[in-house]
């Protein structure tokens, strides 16, 4: 019955669609596609990394799209070759990985994830499309929507995490934050969702490698992100560089046609990735170049990153029958509606004074601060040793203590470090520091100055180390397979502890690493991630307790790389965990061939991460009470109504993530054993309670099921309101 309401909907939208009278976008598109050459055509499929030495080609008709200049000078140079010589005047689109900022870094956007706070995140998108666009950029690579749960995986950092819900909120806060409301407004950047699809689930958390997922898992985990942030009007999508299940996504039909564009109905631009039309040869996908640009456009790409197989071969192509013109006008329709929506071609050029008005501005540093501030993770805070509130000198060491140009992290092409403040900077305004490196970058072995740092330690009245990963370990191409402080990173903390001081640790990197055993060497843990140009102030902030933590891990911390991937909302195993399980230690010598435990662990790690999803301490208690569900029996149609009371109980002001979980008990097929359904920031003074309300509509507890529909099956539910992915207290529900 469901299927055939879904059919008999999409139906009648592709008739409404048909019907439509023709917007002025579409008039416009006609009437200058009608006036082109299929030469003319192709050049506007063609996208090429560079600045000056580009304008011959835009002169020529061969280029629509430019990548990775920045300079406001050389693309005025360039689009005055395309709009004032070129046969036609079709400005050329200018586009850039403005990831997690341009100018005024923000935090890495697994760091943004931490906050949980999407206003931030559309803030700093903002801000970024603001300092972008000043310098010519009009189209930006992000966000990367790629579900990710292997931390060994390098770009684990540009994304929001392991949960789908999460990474749905925060990429539509990107692509609100980018696009505005009005494309064409001249702070409008378009957004690209990134990679289609699958990227994150690359096997060994290998970049680039293979992937297998089903197609339920496709659509249950990897789709969701993609398809809300489509909907939602982003501008542009990017095709991945893996495979899936054979079949490399640049050159995947029934991605880019059947979903994206037959069942979404999605109307926006597809672009390859970097040379990834031209990768499908490696792929063993395609024979040659040529080929390859016929797959990939036969299969729904408009547009070619960089793999000059369009530009080469695509009229042969067409002369030979293999691509058809109505293929060809479908790719350049797509191109010169998103040229015509975003005004390019009554505003061409950039005001080259614009960008030193705007870059760096005041605001755009305070909301850089602020969300640095929102994304640390309080992970460890023994005997409340943070805030250091009452202290006077401090010992600051380690390796990321004073780098500038580390702390903006992967990604941060145009962020100038001499624009950073980084954390020895700021508590120098704090306290009296004594300021001693102990390691000069993170990879450093060199223990030589450690009896230094010691003995330094022991003058002051607290250390604290900043150690963590230089930018260059994580970002694309750089997946680690071992993911503990690289050095003696470690050793430092170490021989910091032995003089007896209150010991706080600030990680920065752009991963969670596996930092047990850190822990145990350390009173507080303080992740900070890559925090970008304002970290240093952010940081120096909680520190000091002028603010006060309030991250929550995006993903789940792990006790040993060997544990990846790992991620809270797993399906189980027909062995979970019963608290049976036998570790290494308390396996006897010459012990009998008898099964241990039975469930499904590492006889050396346990079961359990070191920290779960959506954990993070706070200076302050928060205690929960047990969620009230207001009427349990519901059908399909109904709003759940869950609450719970949240109280401060400690002494500070601070601010919580309530997390609200729901299980499906059992299913068609088998059901995650949690999932994120919602979230709230709840702002508390000490000794404050209140009664937090999450509606959720049943209906949002859909999935693809053994028949690959989209339903609520019927059932009964557990639901959880708490402050991670690990506690709270469960209650029933059921759906009729
Ligand atoms: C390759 C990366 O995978 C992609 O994310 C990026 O946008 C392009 N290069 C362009 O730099």
């Amino acid at each position: 019955m469901k299927m055939v309401r879904y059919v008999v909907v999409c139906a009648a939208i592709l008739w409404a669609v048909a019907c439509a009278p023709k917007s002025e976008v579409d008039r416009k598109v006609d009437e200058l596609l009608g006036q082109m050459t299929l030469q003319e055509k192709i050049g506007q499929m063609n996208q090429l990394s560079g600045g000056a030495w580009v304008a011959e080609q835009a002169r020529n008709g061969m280029v629509g799209s430019i990548l990775n200049c920045v300079d406001p000078a050389e693309i005025n140079a360039v689009q005055k070759a395309a709009v004032e010589e070129s046969r036609l005047g079709i400005p050329v689109l200018v586009s850039r990985d403005v990831i997690h900022g341009f100018r005024t870094i923000f935090p890495i956007p697994l760091g943004l994830a931490a906050t949980f706070d999407p206003d931030i995140v559309e803030q700093g998108a903002r801000i970024s499309a603001i300092e972008a666009t000043a310098s010519g950029v009009r189209w930006t690579f992000s966000p990367m929507l790629d579900v990710a749960r292997d931390p060994r995986w390098g770009r684990v950092a540009e994304g929001s995490g392991e949960d789908p819900y999460l990474d749905v909120q925060m990429g539509l806060a990107m692509v609100r934050g980018y696009q505005g409301d009005d494309l064409s407004d001249p702070t409008a950047m378009a957004a690209c969702i990134k990679h289609f699809v699958g990227y994150g689930a690359a096997e060994g958390g290998r970049d680039y490698n293979s992937t297998m997922i089903s197609e339920r898992s496709l659509r249950n985990t990897y789709f969701p992100a993609f398809k809300a942030t489509a909907d939602a009007g982003a501008a542009t999508l990017m095709t991945s560089f893996n495979e899936i299940d054979g079949i490399p996504s640049t050159g995947n039909r029934w991605l880019l046609k059947d979903i994206l564009r037959d069942e979404w109905g999605w109307d926006g631009m597809v672009v390859t990735d970097w040379n990834s039309a031209g990768e499908m040869i490696a792929h063993g996908f395609s024979r040659d170049l040529k080929h390859s640009a016929e797959q990939a456009v036969n299969a729904g790409v408009d547009m070619d990153m960089m793999s000059y197989g369009f530009i080469q071969y695509m009229e042969e192509l067409v002369k030979e029958g293999k691509v058809s013109e109505t293929e060809i006008d479908r790719a350049v329709r797509n191109i010169l509606k998103l040229k015509f929506e975003l005004g390019l071609f009554e505003n061409p050029y950039v005001d080259e004074t614009l960008s030193a008005q705007v870059d760096y501005a005041p605001e755009h540093l305070a909301a850089a601060k602020q969300a640095a501030i929102e994304s640390a993770i309080l992970l460890q805070n023994k005997g409340g040793v943070l805030p250091l509130d009452k202290v006077r000198t401090i010992l600051v060491t380690g390796p990321l203590a004073d780098a500038p140009y580390e702390q903006m992290g992967t990604w941060a092409f145009d962020g100038q470090k001499e624009h950073t403040v980084t954390p020895l900077e700021a508590l120098r305004k704090e306290y009296d520091v004594i300021w001693e490196p102990g390691l000069k970058y993170s990879r450093d072995k060199d223990k030589s100055s450690f009896p230094k740092v010691r003995a330094a330690a022991s003058r002051a009245d607290a250390a604290l180390v900043f150690v963590g990963e230089e930018a260059i370990l994580s970002g694309e191409a750089h997946s680690l397979s071992d993911i503990c402080l690289q050095g003696a990173q470690s050793e430092l903390i170490a021989e910091v502890a032995k003089a007896g001081k209150p010991v706080v640790v600030v990680v920065m990197a752009g991963r969670p690493l596996t930092i047990g055993r850190d822990l145990a060497n350390c009173d507080a843990m303080l992740y900070s991630f890559h925090p970008g140009t304002m970290g240093g102030p952010a940081i120096a902030d909680l520190i000091k307790g002028k603010a006060v933590p309030s991250g929550k891990s995006p993903m789940t911390f792990l006790h040993d790389a060997g544990q990846a991937p790992f991620y809270y909302n797993h399906n189980n195993t027909g062995r979970p965990c019963n608290g049976t399980e036998t570790l290494l230690e308390d396996i006897p010598i010459a012990a009998g061939q008898t099964s241990l435990g039975c469930t499904s662990y590492y006889l050396d790690t346990g079961y359990g991460p070191l920290f779960p999803f959506g954990y993070g301490l706070s200076y302050t208690e928060f205690e929960y009470g047990k969620p009230m569900i207001e009427d349990a029996d519901l059908t399909e149609d109904d709003v759940i109504m869950a609450s719970v009371e949240l109280r401060n109980t400690g002494k500070y002001e601070a601010t919580e993530v309530v997390q609200l979980y729901v299980r499906d008990l059992v299913g068609s097929v088998v059901r995650p054993v949690k999932e994120l359904k919602g979230f709230q920031r709840v702002q508390l003074a000490p000794g404050e309670s209140r009664t937090v309300t999450f509606a959720l509509p049943v209906s949002e507890l859909a999935f693809w099921n053994i028949d690959m529909e989209y339903v609520v099956e019927p059932g009964d539910f557990t639901l959880w309101i708490a402050g991670d992915s690990d506690s709270g207290e469960p209650v029933a529900f059921s759906v009729k």
